[in-house]
């Protein structure tokens, strides 16, 4: 079987045309595409060579004023696991047994990338820093569906929670853009409701 990474074209050099071509397997792709629930996700998880390929084209995205207003903290099995646990006694010495319950779905996937949004005073609105940060996060998303893994972004309390992004290791102006638990799906994940996009779209008119 080619690897997931084997299928990657190298990146374009800088300044080299990038010829933009129709691309009906990312149309199929995208037409069904479905994150997967976190506790059905299970190993394998992808290597390292898949998550830093992962991540060459998670920032592959617009990004105003060329700021790369973000960075990724990686969190595999073993690191996760003692991450999972700081936070469940951080839960449990305040009493929070909901809270620490809430922990499965960070505990039991393979591995993790938490995406964390750095935005900095700039004349770019930090609003668009953010959402750069979301397109990174939702970039992230689809290459690891692209390369056959299961993924679903999730938040949850711990990265809101000011203790908890410290154990993270942020600093107190960044924030969690998403944690995006990355394995093998445990069976194929069904369909949700889609909006109607049609319901949500206006014609401006003078
Ligand atoms: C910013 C953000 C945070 C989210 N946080 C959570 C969460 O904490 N828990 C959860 O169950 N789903 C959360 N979700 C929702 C799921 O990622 C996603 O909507 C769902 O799995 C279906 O995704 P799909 O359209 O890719 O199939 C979040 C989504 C976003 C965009």
């Amino acid at each position: 079987m080619t690897a997931a990474t084997d299928l990657l074209p190298p990146p374009p050099a800088f300044g080299a045309p990038v010829e933009q071509a129709p691309c009906p397997e990312v149309l199929q792709f995208l037409a069904r595409r479905r994150s997967t629930p976190a506790l059905t996700l299970q190993a394998p998880g992808p290597n390292a060579e898949e998550v830093a390929a992962m991540l060459r084209l998670a920032v592959r995205v617009p990004d105003h004023g060329k700021l790369a207003p973000w960075r990724f903290v990686l969190l595999p099995a073993e690191e996760k696991a003692a991450f999972a646990a700081r936070l469940e006694a951080l839960a449990l010495a305040r009493g929070e047994t909901k809270a620490a319950a809430k922990l499965a779905k960070l505990k039991v996937p393979p591995f993790a990338v938490a995406v964390v949004a750095r935005p900095r005073p700039h004349e770019i609105p930090e609003w668009e820093q953010i959402l750069s940060a979301g397109a990174v996060a939702t970039t992230l998303l689809f290459a690891a569906q692209a390369m056959g893994y299961g993924a679903n972004w999730i938040t949850d309390w711990y990265a809101y929670d000011a203790e908890a992004r410290a154990i993270l290791g942020l600093e107190p102006e960044e924030r969690v853009a998403a944690f995006m638990l990355l394995g093998t799906p445990a069976e194929p994940p069904l369909e949700r409701e889609r909006p109607d996009s049609a319901a949500l779209i206006s014609t401006w008119r003078a």
